[in-house]
């Protein structure tokens, strides 16, 4: 079954595409917004919203003739968009011979189908083109595997097009293909069974993983992992930090599968440093789940070091964002211990005066000993943050709770002073704090208060 669907697959791909004649490369984007009074969620500004759109559908070479924030007043069922937008829309997809529309956005099959019809174009939405990126950018036999796990699932709802160019030219997967509406029970059930055994392949994979992992855990090699938005200079720092070759440029989502390199900290220590893919807003759910083993290496780090573009105009928004898909995976979790730092990067991008304000901050504000400013390009503040990973790592894992009377400031001094203090509470007379110690700290700590 499995070979006719892989015979199937060999059969679509010789086959012309009839649909349309216009090049599927020539591309629209389309950024639907909420139009009206403005909300948490709302809170990124269209044209940033936009120009990120842009910059994804430009990750898989497509040629952006046209880019529009469209407003969405209410949704309309048939085509999430309304009837003026779909027609304005069709008349600039006419005008620039546009191929395909990349909705960013959910659409259901439904809405996608009634906008292919509409436009006489292919339609992709959010989740397919984050799809297109995964699967253009897997490295790993992991990442092809679960790229095509989540694409296949996706797929599943939507057989009805044969959008065979990109998986041609880039080896993505092609998830829109499917070989005419007359075979989509066929390609149901052959999909559901190609389903099962990559659920089975991947699990042998995770397998061996783990048994690197414990290998690793054995030779007492801590981790360190790199998240962050995409674009955000993660692989340019990973190369600054490991003096690696790994692939960077100017293009989202450069990086899919971690990439691991250990590397020698300032206090003689090893460590092993691992670059992970690109975050973005509003990952689809079953998009996260279905990348978990990719960021199992997030999971499992002792440490994890967030990259942020701290040049970006959305930049907090951004850090949510990171850190609203890294409680999802249940990685961001000061109370279980794991440390999270940040790496302000790009700061050679800052104007001088925001750059000294925030060096400023982050070597005296609430968030001392968090927050590293960088830059990834020139090197300027890499030392500082290498030590503070071998800082931070010497500390890791070995948290506990102590209380001290709040009438005792010196003592709650010196816990912030030589330890990592994870969380705090007050309560009454008593301060409770968590906190990591080294074993030279640990050992005076109880000095201190057996004295
Ligand atoms: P994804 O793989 O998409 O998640 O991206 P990434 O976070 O790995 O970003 P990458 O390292 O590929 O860098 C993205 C862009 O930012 C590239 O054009 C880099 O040259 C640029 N960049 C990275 N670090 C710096 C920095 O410190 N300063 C400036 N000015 N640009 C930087």
């Amino acid at each position: 079954m499995i070979d006719d669907l892989e015979q199937k697959d060999q059969h679509k791909r010789s086959r012309q595409p009839t649909e349309t004649a216009r090049p599927a490369t020539i591309a629209a984007v389309l950024s639907p917004y909420v139009a009206g009074p403005r909300n948490g969620s709302e809170a990124r500004d269209s044209e940033g919203k936009l120009e990120e759109a842009v910059g994804l559908a430009r990750a898989i070479e497509l040629d952006v003739r046209l880019a529009q924030s469209v407003p969405l007043r209410r949704v309309t069922p048939a085509t999430l968009l309304g009837k003026g937008v779909v027609e304005r829309i069709k008349a600039a997809v006419e005008e620039h011979g546009i191929g395909l529309v990349v909705v960013d956005d959910r659409l259901t099959p439904v809405q996608q189908r009634n906008l292919e019809k509409a436009w006489q174009a292919k339609v992709i939405d959010r989740t397919g083109l984050i799809l297109e990126i995964f699967g253009a950018r897997a490295r790993t036999h992991e990442g092809r595997l679960q790229v095509e796990l989540a694409a296949l699932d996706y797929q599943r709802g939507r057989l009805v097009r044969s959008w065979t160019h990109l998986e041609r030219q880039r080896g993505g997967f092609g998830f829109l293909g499917g070989p005419g509406e007359s075979q989509i029970e066929i390609d149901r059930r052959l999909i559901g069974e190609r389903i099962v055994r990559i659920k089975r392949d991947l699990e042998g994979v995770r397998k061996t993983r783990a048994v690197n992992r414990a290998g690793r855990k054995k030779a007492r090699l801590p981790t360190v992992a790199l998240v962050g938005y995409t674009n955000a200079g993660k692989s340019t720092l990973f190369n600054r930090l490991s003096g690696a070759a790994v692939m960077a440029k100017d293009l989202l989502f450069a990086t899919l599968d971690p990439t691991m390199r250990s590397i020698k900290l300032p206090n003689g220590k090893d460590c092993v440093i691992s670059d992970t893919v690109g975050f973005v807003s509003d990952l689809p759910t079953h998009l996260v789940a279905a990348f978990r083993a990719t960021l199992e290496e997030v999971i499992e780090a002792d440490l994890i070091v967030h990259v942020r573009d701290i040049a970006h105009p959305d930049t907090e928004q951004q850090r949510a964002d990171v850190e609203q898909v890294l409680r999802d995976l249940g990685a961001f979790d000061e109370a279980a211990g794991r440390p999270l730092i940040e790496a302000l990067n790009k700061i050679d991008a800052l104007p001088p005066e925001q750059r000294s304000l925030l060096e400023n901050r982050a070597a005296t504000g609430a968030e001392r000993a968090r927050q590293y400013p960088v830059s990834a390009l020139t090197g300027e503040g890499v030392d500082q943050l290498l030590e503070a990973i071998g800082a931070f790592l010497s500390h890791a894992g070995e948290a506990r709770e102590v209380s001290v009377p709040l009438s005792d400031g010196a003592t709650i001094a010196w816990l912030y002073r030589h330890g990592e203090v994870r969380s705090r509470r007050d309560e009454g007379e008593t301060a409770w704090l968590t906190v990591a110690l080294d074993e030279a700290a640990a050992a005076q700590f109880e000095r201190r208060q057996a004295g």
